[in-house]
């Protein structure tokens, strides 16, 4: 099996923001020669008797199947830890809960609402800590995002993505993607639905080592032009329901369908976290269509947890 370096050996896996370009790299190298061994059937097994917890606060479907598959593939064992069942569910503190995983296990995955809970959490635990999505940020799926461009384009830097809709925790880590690899992003979202003025900050500072432009805009068409990937996401995330008929009225120029897509370059790549509201933030006749590789992109998840997971515990 190729060696798999210790530098990130111990590391959290919290914002994307944390690591440096090469640091990032690395994981994108390390998650596509996984993907490149699990292909061929060569054993990778470099996290044998390791074990991994998975807290989740909401819902999850590919999140929870890439750790929990992949920990499987990478020779260790995954355990689902819901608030329902476990005692933080009946209010033991963060610190406890850190401290008491910590003796047991090898690394925690927590997904949930509030960004400052996974920080509490990494502050007691002394095993790695990985955020599986926060209301603020969801970095897993961008590091399976880039791989996914990689495929599709050779390359990352220079390129153009577009993010239509809510400036939300994707949009955060996008923003943050790029700038660590030299790819420009440009968000466009309705007004009062614009990315965190702190995170683009931080994303700009990042952007001066690259070059990456980073900027936010009001209209999707002046966005997606002469794009080479569209990205999109829900218009209401985990946690905003009460909110949802409200944004649908105001999201609904925001849409990805063939008009946009016509303005993009004639290969763009379409991409979606997933789950997707058909219909709504993206058209049946586009997320079906040949420009869609967001279900290569689902399936990029289980190789980048892999890296993320092989590189920090
Ligand atoms: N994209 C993503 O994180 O999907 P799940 O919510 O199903 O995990
Ligand atoms: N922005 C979405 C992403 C889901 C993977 C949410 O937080 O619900």
């Amino acid at each position: 099996m190729f060696a798999i370096n210790d530098s990130l050996r111990g590391r959290d896996f919290i914002s994307i923001h944390d690591f440096s370009r090469e640091e990032i790299a690395y994981m994108l190298e390390v998650g596509a020669e996984l993907k490149r061994m699990q292909k061929k059937g060569i054993p990778h097994q470099c996290l044998a008797g390791k074990t991994l917890g998975m807290i989740f606060q909401k819902s999850s479907t590919r999140t929870r199947v890439a750790f929990e598959v992949g920990m499987y593939q990478l020779g260790g064992h995954a355990l689902f830890l819901s608030p329902r069942d476990i005692q933080i569910g009946r209010g033991e503190s963060v610190p406890d809960t850190a401290r008491v995983l910590s003796r047991m296990l090898d690394g925690i995955m927590i997904r949930t609402f509030a960004h400052e809970e996974v920080l509490e959490l990494a502050k007691w635990a002394d095993i790695p800590v990985i955020n599986g999505l926060t209301d603020l940020l969801h970095p897993t799926q961008v590091i399976g995002d880039l791989m996914t461009i990689k495929e599709h384009k050779g390359e990352l830097k220079g390129l153009k993505c577009a993010y239509i809709g809510d400036g939300n925790n994707m949009a955060h880590s996008l923003l943050f993607g790029g700038a660590k690899v030299g790819m420009d992003v440009v968000i466009a979202a309705p007004q009062g639905y614009e990315p965190d003025e702190k995170v683009m900050q931080l994303a700009l500072e990042d952007a001066k080592e690259t070059g990456a432009n980073l900027w936010v805009v009001k209209d999707p068409l002046a966005a997606a032009k002469d794009a080479d990937i569209i990205y999109t996401d829900v218009w209401a995330s985990m946690g905003q329901e009460e909110e949802a008929a409200e944004k649908e009225q105001q999201f609904l120029q925001y849409q990805v369908n063939s008009q946009l897509m016509s303005v993009a370059k004639k290969d763009a790549i379409v991409l979606h976290c997933l789950p997707a509201k058909r219909g709504k933030e993206i058209t049946d006749e586009v997320m079906d269509g040949p420009q869609s590789k967001v279900f290569d992109e689902a399936e990029n998840r289980l190789h980048a947890h892999k890296a993320i997971m092989a590189v920090t515990m």
